[in-house]
């Protein structure tokens, strides 16, 4: 995998850009992120379908020391799945969802605001729902195996998360 430090307007302090190679690279770099998360992080992940979302979701739960990489799946039908690692873990999927009101039904808030890590595919689409401070991972396909990762975040609490993160990968090289 590679840091993107040339793509014009993503070497900023809150953004960190990389391109993954294979999927196992995507789990590698969800790992590391897992590895960094703190009681009460949420993630919010975007991309089309088959972006990767649920690959780095697998890595994230690896960092947080679930073993059962493989019961690591889209709850897209369930809404949401829970892993115990270090954390409890909330997987959430909201491409089925009509409308944000309805991650309300499941009372997202308690989750959201919980002592556990929340991450959430399709986050793009229940936007409202979520805190105010949140970590951004942005899917890209570019090619059959190559994806682009978009990392950011909005508050200060993640300012650490992301240094943390830009200088775990650069350590992978
Ligand atoms: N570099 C890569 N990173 C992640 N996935 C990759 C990569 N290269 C190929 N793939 C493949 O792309 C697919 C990604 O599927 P995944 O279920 O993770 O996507 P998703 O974004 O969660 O899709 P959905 O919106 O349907 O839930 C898998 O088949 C995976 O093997
Ligand atoms: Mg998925």
């Amino acid at each position: 995998m590679n840091i993107l430090n040339n793509k014009k307007g993503y070497t900023s302090e809150t953004t960190l850009f990389i391109e993954t190679y294979a999927v196992g690279e995507t789990i590698l770099l969800g790992s590391l992120i897992g590895s960094l998360l703190k009681a009460g992080d949420v993630v919010a992940l975007i991309g089309h379908l088959g972006a990767g979302k649920t690959h780095l979701v697998k890595g994230i739960a690896e960092g947080l020391g679930i073993e059962d990489k493989k019961g690591v799946t889209s709850p897209s039908y369930v809404l949401i799945n829970q892993y115990m690692g270090r954390l409890p873990v909330y997987h959430f999927d909201a491409y089925r969802l009509e409308s944000a009101a309805e991650m309300y039904d499941i009372d997202c808030v308690e989750f959201f605001w919980g002592n556990g890590v929340s991450l959430v595919e399709w986050a793009d689409k229940i936007m409202e729902c979520l805190p105010d401070e949140f970590i951004t991972v942005t899917m890209n396909t570019i090619g059959q195996t190559t994806r682009e990762i978009l990392i950011s975040y909005h508050g200060e609490r993640y300012k650490g998360f992301l240094k943390g993160l830009r200088s775990g990968v650069q350590c992978l090289k």
